[in-house]
């Protein structure tokens, strides 16, 4: 066998057996395939697909390209999340302590930026002095004393996963089902949680753009979960606009924080209970999905859900000075406001524009090696269904390299559409996928 064989194989359409995957994928993680090969194996991946059995034997060997953490010994249904990815996706940081603070412990193993998408590692790091690299022993020591822990993959998880998302999210070779499932699944098998709630993203922001794809996808992500014994349940939620109303990795920590304040921002919370009532339901602390979205809004009106993040920041040694003052972080040398050049209503608001335009304020990377700014990113005023004058400001970008804000501001600009009419609402969460099959989303 050589690679550039399975390579052609690939790119011809063929199935490889599993022992091809094996040695793709083994080969890569002992560093006995270069870069270019796996990339040349990604990209003929990406346009031929991979059957359900190559799926799911791909996504085995990723899982046990490293250790498969037990969590036995602490007591409960441990509970996780995961998304597909999505810009201003900061959901974790809030779902996280509120399903904790429900008594349901979760052990949250995530992922950096991955094309234009955010993710909630970077978002995790840009707390100073917050670690997201634990061994195992520490990672089991957090979740036993706080209930939450979050963090990266380490050498010993999926690592064949950490080393193939940093090249996919420079080689154009992210939205694609079968990789991105085994990406996603492997973290989260190996993670040592019970039962999986997955938030499939759908829409213009999304790695899936059309919603037969998001479905497609759901359904293969929900079919390896149960198939791998957790039980698993997803949902399909629109990713046509950015959730919430900032976008970077710092501004997404302290919108995170106001909102386990208590602060309203409809969509972060909308979708962050129905994800947290999952949670708690399989957890098995409340009965039903209303249920456990109320022992959700509970937790964060008592302030249960608040002093869990601060508990869980102080635990993994960040600095909760900056989330009871987040006005002490340092701020970006530059800002520049956007206005809106006519009078109407925001029609729609690109969120893969703003997921690039974020990258090139810092807030993403375009090579492996990048180093992220935690400050930069885009402060939105506006969303879908406002009303606007000419003149009126929609958005704020924030960012400490000054050749990056004209053209940012600009693509900004022509990411807002505006219309003479109000557009009708469309749901946020669309869905719901589990083994009984998928149905329209209903509390
Ligand atoms: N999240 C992941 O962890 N991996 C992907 O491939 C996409 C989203």
């Amino acid at each position: 066998m050589t690679v550039n064989e399975l390579i052609r194989k690939k790119r011809d359409g063929a199935a490889l057996s599993p022992d091809e995957l094996r040695y793709i994928v083994d080969g890569f993680v002992q560093g006995l395939i270069p870069e270019y090969q796996m990339s040349s194996f990604l990209m003929a991946t990406f346009f031929r697909g991979m059957s359900v059995e190559e799926t799911s034997t791909f996504t085995r060997l990723m899982l046990h390209s490293g250790e498969v953490i037990d969590l036995s010994g602490i007591p409960g249904v441990k509970v996780d999340k995961h998304s597909t990815g999505g810009v201003g996706d900061k959901i974790s940081l809030p779902l996280a302590p509120i399903v904790a603070a429900c008594g349901v412990p979760v052990p949250m193993i995530s992922g950096h930026g991955l094309g234009h998408t955010g993710g909630t590692l970077d978002k995790l790091e840009s707390i100073p002095g917050f670690t997201t690299s634990l061994s195992i022993a520490e990672y089991k020591k957090v979740i036993a004393e706080v209930g939450v822990v979050m963090i990266g993959q380490t050498k010993e998880i999926a690592p064949a996963d950490k080393k193939m998302y940093a090249l996919r999210d420079v080689t154009a070779t992210v939205e694609c089902i079968p990789l991105i499932a085994g990406s996603i699944m492997s973290k989260k098998l190996a993670e040592g949680s019970d039962a999986l709630v997955l938030d499939v993203k759908t829409g213009r922001g999304a790695f899936m753009p059309t919603y037969e794809r998001s479905l497609e996808l759901a359904t293969a992500l929900v079919g390896i979960g149960n198939s791998f014994g957790k039980e698993t349940i997803g949902f399909i939620t629109d990713m046509n606009q950015p959730l919430g109303m900032m976008i970077g990795n710092w501004l997404e920590v302290v919108e995170s924080v106001e909102c386990l304040r208590g602060k309203n921002v409809s969509d972060i919370m909308e979708l962050t209970y129905v994800l947290g009532g999952a949670m708690v339901m399989l957890g098995k602390k409340a009965s039903s999905l209303k249920e456990g979205m109320e022992r959700c809004n509970e937790v964060v009106k008592n302030g249960k859900a608040y002093e869990k993040l601060l508990q869980l920041v102080k635990r993994q040694g960040g600095d909760t000075s900056f989330i009871e003052h987040p006005e002490k972080y340092p701020q970006s040398k530059y800002s520049q406001k956007i206005n809106c050049p006519q009078s109407g209503f925001v029609t729609a608001i690109d969120s893969l524009e703003l997921g690039f335009t974020g990258i090139a304020l810092g807030a993403g990377r375009t090579r492996v090696d990048d180093v992220i700014d935690p400050k930069a990113g885009i402060v939105l005023t506006k969303k879908v269904g406002d009303a606007v004058n000419a003149g009126d400001t929609v958005a704020i970008l924030y960012t400490d390299n000054k050749n990056a804000i004209e053209s940012s501001a600009k693509r900004i600009e022509k990411a807002f559409a505006i219309g003479p009419a109000k557009p009708k609402p469309s749901p946020l969460i669309i869905s719901q996928v589990d083994k009984n099959g998928v149905k329209p989303f209903k509390i």
